[in-house]
């Protein structure tokens, strides 16, 4: 679904990536920038979620001694953590700042509940990973578990609502082109200001893995 063939399909999948809309809208209007800034970002979320379900069952856990080995349990652990604390911090950011300033912009109180309360339905899942990805050694690892505790599990209980989530919200944004494009570029200007400014540590650790999953974005 990306918007030139993909060199790397396999890493495409098994979450389709979001057609950048500036590709096939070309009023030029700030609804579409600000639709196609956020698809980039959900996509380098979703690309990291690929690479979690694409690489983990790959990594031997400790049923099977002959090729596990500890050290590439603890990176797969760490890539997980960086990766909820990447989707955490963006969807902080949006309820805390993003979205309370387009409604304020557009004077309609209630104008983003809706992937607000999207929000709410991954969050336990979310949180759940994140604790699992921190406080789990690496010998006590599995990806799948007889007693659906494994990492596949976890996973599995939210991946998708937290992707029809991240399609859903572009929708969103693209139905905002009934606002002024200027003031609603500079509400988007300031919003992401802001959100930079309350960048944290988090932030900065979940860079490198934001560079790795952006490198192919649609543009
Ligand atoms: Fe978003």
């Amino acid at each position: 679904m990306t918007t030139r063939p993909s060199d790397a399909p396999w890493a495409d999948g098994p979450f389709a990536l979001i057609p950048t809309p500036s590709q096939r809208l070309k009023d030029n209007l700030s609804y579409v920038h600000v639709a196609s800034e956020m698809s980039h970002v959900h996509n380098t979320l979703i690309r990291g979620l690929n690479a979690i379900l694409q690489q983990a069952p790959h990594v031997p856990d400790a049923s099977t001694p002959a090729t596990y080995n500890p050290k590439d349990v603890t990176d797969l652990l760490f890539y997980v953590r960086c990766w909820c604390e990447m989707v955490n911090h963006h969807h902080g950011v949006e309820e805390a700042f993003i979205f309370p300033e387009f409604e304020k912009f557009a004077g309609q109180p209630g104008l983003m509940e809706d992937p607000r309360h999207q929000h709410s339905l991954f969050h336990d899942g979310m949180e759940r990973l994140l604790a699992y990805a921190k406080a789990t050694k690496p010998d006590e690892y599995r990806w799948i578990s007889q007693g659906g505790n494994g990492m596949k599990d976890i996973i599995d209980s939210f991946s998708k609502a937290l992707t029809d989530h991240l399609y859903a919200e572009i929708e969103v944004l693209l139905g905002l082109g009934h606002l002024d494009s200027a003031g609603l570029r500079e509400t988007w200007d300031k919003a992401e200001k802001i959100a930079q400014a309350n960048g944290n540590l988090g932030l900065l650790v979940s860079l490198a893995i934001a560079l790795l999953c952006d490198h192919e974005r649609s543009c």
